[in-house]
């Protein structure tokens, strides 16, 4: 079954139609279907049925608890990059063992709450940074499980510079060369068991043979430590970066991914980590929102909506494609330009784009907006951040209230709390 389908003339999520949940919980309104999260869980799973493997969610991509505590119900694991995203899996009842802690720049604020609640790998990204986990875990009288992630510097296509991360040069991981003595240095620290080796390449990754270049790389680094005696290793990590389709191409070849995957793994007797976010999430979603007015401006015709960039950031910051439908069909076609309320002409869901002729009061669904939707919308201009809604089978409910205003001032004053300097 299809998550969102036309039933009727009226695009539903599972059983239930948009347009009721716009209704009854108002506009702008991200849902999620379980279904499709149960969905790809479940192939993602038997991919990789053929070896031990962990599928830790990149929590990034949509950290909101409805959504964990339904990934954690499948058996899923979690991947955070920030003491607050560790806060939020333990809220959503992750145990410790089930959380790895990655992030190019963790503060020893964050380390140290990642020591202290013994999560199953820290993932250091440089030397300095192995070092100060093993200080710090000196001081909490604890040995803590790291893994190193490494940058397998190979040159990878995504659709945007933004999201590649493995490349030579950039700011992620330890750089490859360095990897063999830096493992050698954790395998000496005495606060430190090294548990893991791994890599992220990039997100939305196109070509599977990235993973392939770089699972090679991998495999030659794990053999030259385990030469050098290292017996500590239980964990290779492939980090995420599944292509979804956004714009009806095809969806991530599962078999060509296991087909270098699995080998792999059984060649070097690891269990495999990985470390899936958009693939998880981004179809589940979509973002509701209602058309104020449609007016002309410059010969285009413009959809003012009463969301934007504030909600869902990735048009407006990576020219990123949403496929964008009335929820109810209409006759008659037009080419558009889909924009939102905030001050700024990069406030766009979509330029030039064909879609229903419809006018205001019109009710649009922007499609795959599951991942990287809410967790990089922002209260610009003062909005405050849109609901979110579960739906499973012909229910739905709430799992994220509106914002409020009150949520807006919550932290702030109306004068400072003065202090002097001396
Ligand atoms: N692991 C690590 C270390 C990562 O940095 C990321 C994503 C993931 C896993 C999950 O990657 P995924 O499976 O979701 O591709 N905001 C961008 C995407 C940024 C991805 C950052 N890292 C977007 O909206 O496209």
């Amino acid at each position: 079954m299809l998550p969102f389908a036309r039933v009727g003339g009226t695009l539903q999520c599972e059983g239930v139609p948009l347009d009721r949940i716009a209704e009854a919980v108002g506009t702008p309104a991200y849902v999620y279907s379980s279904a499709s999260i149960r969905a790809q869980y479940e192939r993602l799973d038997a991919a990789l049925a053929p070896v031990p493997h962990r599928i830790h969610y990149a929590c990034k991509a949509n950290s909101s608890l409805g959504l964990l505590a339904l990934v954690r119900s499948l058996g899923g694991r979690i991947d955070v990059v920030s003491g607050g995203e560790l806060f939020r899996a333990r809220q959503a009842g992750f145990p410790a063992e089930d959380i790895i802690f990655g992030g190019v720049g963790k503060s020893a604020q964050e380390l140290r709450e990642a020591i202290d609640a013994a999560v199953h790998v820290i993932s250091v990204e440089s030397e300095q940074e192995l070092r100060l986990v093993d200080e710090l875990a000196r001081e909490a009288g604890a040995v803590a499980r790291v893994g190193i992630r490494v940058n397998p510097e190979i040159t990878v296509e995504t659709f945007h510079d933004y999201i590649k991360t493995g490349e030579k040069g950039g700011k992620f991981g330890v750089p490859f060369d360095e990897a063999h003595a830096v493992a050698r240095i954790a395998d000496a620290l005495p606060h430190v068991r090294l548990v893991a080796l791994g890599m992220h390449i990039g997100s939305q990754l196109t070509d599977l043979a990235a993973y392939r270049d770089g699972i090679a790389r991998l495999e030659g680094l794990i053999d030259g430590v385990r030469r050098d005696g290292v017996t500590t290793l239980e964990h290779v990590d492939i980090g995420g970066g599944l292509f979804v389709p956004y714009d009806g191409e095809s969806p991530a070849d599962l078999a060509g991914y296991a087909s270098i995957v699995v080998p792999a793994v059984q060649r070097l007797g690891l269990e495999l980590i990985v470390e899936p976010g958009r693939f998880l999430v981004a179809e589940s979603g979509v973002l509701l929102a209602r058309v104020l007015y449609r007016k002309r401006s410059g010969g285009r015709d413009v959809l003012v909506t009463d969301t934007g960039m504030n909600d869902l950031l990735r048009p407006s910051h990576y020219d990123a494609y949403h496929r964008i439908e009335a929820v109810h069909a209409t006759t008659g076609r037009g080419r558009f330009d889909v924009v939102g309320p905030i001050c700024e002409s990069g406030d766009f869901l979509a330029l030039d784009r064909e879609l229903a002729s419809v006018d205001a009061g019109a009710l649009l669904c922007v499609f795959t907006t599951g991942a990287y939707g809410i967790s990089m919308a922002s209260n610009y201009n003062a909005r405050p951040r849109p609901c979110e809604v579960l739906v499973d089978g012909s229910r739905y409910g709430v799992i994220t209230v509106r914002e409020a205003y009150d949520d807006l001032v919550r932290r702030e004053s109306l004068t400072p709390d003065w202090r002097t300097s001396s």
